[in-house]
């Protein structure tokens, strides 16, 4: 079942039912100034950090469901309804709601008038921008109230959801020629505040949120909405919000647009008052005064639109299937920029108070945005090194306002260190850029204790080859990749926590998942040093990388799989002999894609356990059998029911690596349907089961051992967006950055007759064409460049600015 539709021309997502099986998100921003909002105007504002300044206030796991946002009512002598349905919820007709990029469109109609309302972020503005568009389609003049509502955060998110003793007694704001000003904690260490505006007169206003809506009533019902009254109240403590009214006449067929602006402003210290207590509002004034016009909304809406423009040009595919171009060209990249602003931070399953920037999800993340913002990644990069210590450990997590590490989380996530190799590489291959190299970088922050970047990649690879196990394997420390896998921890205490604590030390555990990710990017570790001249350095690592592999040949191999690891006894983990989780899937894609097993079957021979114990109709669980009760000894994954999250959940993050093993193998069909099996516009059709919004990946859709197989959770923060568009541009299109050039080796569905991308790579354009008359799932037959024979799937250089067309018949 379907709630709405794809608009590929405008690249929207257009709801048209507003009961939607959950609320279907979107996001509004680019630098520092961020909303996420829902289909029926849920959700809420921050300046740059989610828990150190959320603006507007919105209440996590709430009852109802997704109460409280950006809302607007209309009173129409007496009868109350919202353009958005919620939060009144009167019946509306021709409701749609339209999720674009970087932009939400949410209009209504309801006895004739219809009602639009256009919410975005400006390109270079902290300020959140929103119009309004009411249209009279009736034969009759109609005078109608209009109010505008939100609710103040006090800032910090944590804390103002939790103390509340102090906070009911905070609260402040100013109310000037009807612009609403949010100014609690400004008197002393804050120099910010926030602001609401409309450019019309107001027939009043409220800010107290009592008075608004009456004590016992919900969103649903303000007492002032209903009596079609303002109580021109003003907060002071308890709960400050924002709201105006206007009182509208139209004519019929009368069209009339209003702007509102919810704002953010620092101030100077010296210039923070303009009185006693009364705060400066000139920066609010300016920003104003910017958007205080139709105009000069389309103007910045413009804006907005040329700057996704030039973001989702570097890569377009032509392709028949709508589902597969959409994805390619819109929704995937579009996550990817996601991804970049909030990591794990903010999203309807994450509050926003919680994590950080994570080590490797970060480094992860840079693969699906580094063609569209190479100098974002750059910056990324630094910022992440920069937190790693100088023994090539690294902190788990750094918090984005400081960019310090996160000693709470700590680190040995054994597996971290590698990711920044991986990153950096990523990074080399789409840009060239080697100086990136040659920065210097401290080491956790301290200028004191600094190296370029290139010695931070040698640490990170020693960091591996300086803690290795029993089996000459690298030690696991409290996780790899699986957050859940923590061999080392034997916890008992429901108040510790599986990834900080270990209570066995000096622990042996091993991974196999990190040994093998050493041999795939320890590669990229050598090819950079060779190509710096350090060939002594890279002949040694390749001695490391050869010793690892062997001791994968000697120790990993379980006889029909890959084995996931050794527990802290030297146990097998993921192997037949277990009495639950024989198989895992991170080993089997990671081996693959680092060439183990490739020439002697046994590559294949995973790949076809995977199809057979680990696939199923929603895609490829993580392990099976899942665990039915918990192991002290594999730590936080045991803890999971079956078929949820780490525990034989289809984890999507590393579905794409199976993806990649497969076409590495060259069955194109296989990985093909993989990757159709969780991706969001395939799945659209089956909305009500899968429940998150079709156009955005999730973390976690439920596996064949869960009580509904199928339903995700967890959408929009996860590496499975980088991950998805790394393997199907970069595996199945095969259009694939390398050191010294575009590599282009697709492997696809048999019965493709091909397709065309058009790739900027360097600063050239590359027309690509790829014709398939045989229908065979990889190999390119003739390749030729210019119309000139090319023997070599590596496309050469161009000068910047110039197009060339490129031709590949399999
Ligand atoms: C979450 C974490 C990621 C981890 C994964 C598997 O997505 O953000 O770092 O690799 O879970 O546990
Ligand atoms: C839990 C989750 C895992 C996530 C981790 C991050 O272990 O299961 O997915 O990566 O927390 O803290």
């Amino acid at each position: 079942m379907r709630f709405g539709h794809f608009d590929d021309n405008n690249r929207e997502y257009v709801i048209t039912s507003y009961r939607t099986p959950y609320p279907w998100i979107n996001y509004l921003g680019n630098r520092d100034f961020f909303s996420i909002i829902s289909n029926t105007a849920g959700g809420y504002s921050f300046y740059r950090d989610a828990r150190l300044r959320r603006l507007t206030r919105y209440r996590y796991n709430n009852v109802p469901l997704d109460d409280g946002g950006k809302y607007f009512y209309i009173n129409d002598n007496g009868k109350v309804w919202s353009p958005g349905w919620k939060p009144v919820k009167a019946d509306v007709n021709d409701y749609s709601c339209r999720h674009g990029m970087g932009y939400t469109a949410i209009g209504a109609e309801k006895d004739g008038l219809r009602a639009d309302l256009l919410y975005f972020v400006p390109l270079d503005d902290t300020c959140e921008v929103q119009r309004v568009t009411l249209h009279n389609n009736s034969g009759k003049f109609r005078r109608i109230r209009l109010f505008s509502f939100l609710e103040w955060c006090l800032w910090n998110a944590h804390d103002d959801q939790t103390n509340f003793q102090r906070n009911f007694s905070t609260g402040e704001v100013e109310v000037e020629e009807g612009v609403i000003y949010h100014k609690t904690e400004y008197r002393e260490r804050r120099n910010h505040y926030a602001f609401y505006s409309v450019n019309a007169p107001v027939a009043g206003f409220d800010t107290d949120r009592e008075s608004f809506l009456g004590i016992y009533n919900g969103f649903d019902h303000p007492d002032t909405v209903f009596a079609g009254k303002p109580r021109n109240s003003i907060a002071h403590g308890w709960s400050p919000v924002a709201s105006h009214c206007l009182e509208i006449d139209l004519k019929p067929g009368e069209k009339k647009e209003l702007v509102f602006v919810l704002g953010y402003v620092e101030n100077p210290e010296s210039e923070k008052f303009i009185a006693p207590k009364v705060i400066n509002k000139t920066r609010a004034k300016a920003m104003i005064g910017r958007y205080d016009t139709v105009e000069k909304v389309d103007i910045a809406f413009r804006e907005l639109a040329d700057y996704w423009e030039r973001q989702l040009s570097v890569i377009s595919l032509d392709h028949p299937d709508p589902r597969l171009s959409r994805m390619v060209n819109i929704w995937n990249p579009y996550q990817c920029m996601v991804t970049y602003n909030m990591s794990r931070s903010a999203s309807y399953f994450e509050s926003g108070i919680g994590r950080g920037m994570g080590f490797r999800d970060s480094n992860q993340d840079l693969a699906g945005y580094v063609h569209m913002t190479p100098q974002l990644a750059r910056e990324r990069i630094i910022d992440i090194a920069s937190t790693q210590f100088d023994d090539g450990s690294a902190y788990h997590q750094y918090q984005p306002l400081t960019k310090r590490g996160n000693a709470e989380i700590g680190g040995n996530f054994n597996d971290d260190p590698l990711w920044l190799i991986f990153g950096v590489a990523t990074y080399l291959k789409e840009t060239g850029d080697w100086s990136i190299l040659d920065e210097t970088v401290p080491f956790n922050n301290d200028s004191a204790n600094t190296a370029s970047l290139f010695e931070h990649l040698n640490r990170s690879f020693r960091h591996v080859v300086n803690h290795l196990g029993p089996h000459r394997l690298p030690l696991i420390g409290r996780a790899d990749w699986n957050d859940c896998l923590n061999l080392n921890c034997f916890s008992t205490d429901p108040d510790e926590s599986f990834q900080t604590t270990e209570n066995q030390k000096g622990g042996k555990a091993e991974s196999l998942f990190i040994a093998a990710m050493f041999v795939l990017y320890g590669k990229d570790f050598v090819a950079i040093a060779r190509k710096r001249g350090e060939d002594r350095m890279a002949d040694e690592a390749e001695q490391h990388i050869r010793s690892m592999a062997e001791a994968i040949d000697a120790h990993g191999w379980d006889g029909e799989w890959f084995l996931r690891a050794y527990d802290f006894y030297g146990n097998k983990v993921g192997s037949k002999e277990n009495e639950e989780g024989n198989i895992f899937i991170e080993t089997q894609g990671m081996c693959i894609m680092a060439g183990i097993g490739l020439e002697d079957g046994r590559a294949l021979q995973a790949l076809t356990s995977v199809n057979r114990h680990l696939a199923c109709e929603y895609g490829i669980v993580l392990n099976n059998p899942a665990f039915t009760k918990y192991y002290l000894q594999l730590g936080e994954i045991s803890s999971y029911p079956e078929g949820y999250k780490e525990n034989a959940g289809i984890f999507c993050h590393n579905n794409p690596w199976v993806i990649i093993s497969e076409t590495l193998t060259g069955n194109g069909n296989r990985a093909f349907d993989y990757y159709s099996r969780i991706t969001p516009s395939y799945l659209e059709e089956i909305s009500d089961l899968h429940r998150t919004e079709p156009y955005v990946y999730s973390q976690m859709i439920a596996g064949k051992d869960a009580f509904l197989p199928g339903e995700a959770k967890n959408s929009w923060l996860t590496g499975t967006a980088a991950w998805c568009l790394y393997a199907v541009t970069n595996y199945i299109l095969g259009i694939r950055p390398d050191y010294d050039g575009l590599i282009i080796e697709p492997c696809i569905p048999a019965d493709w007759d091909g397709f065309t991308v058009r790739r900027k790579f360097r600063g050239a354009i590359y027309n690509i064409e790829v014709l398939n008359p045989e229908h065979r799932m990889k190999g390119a037959w003739e390749i030729t460049v210019d119309g000139r024979k090319h023997h070599s799937c590596l496309l050469p250089l161009f000068p910047e600015g110039s197009e060339h067309n490129v031709r590949v018949i399999m």
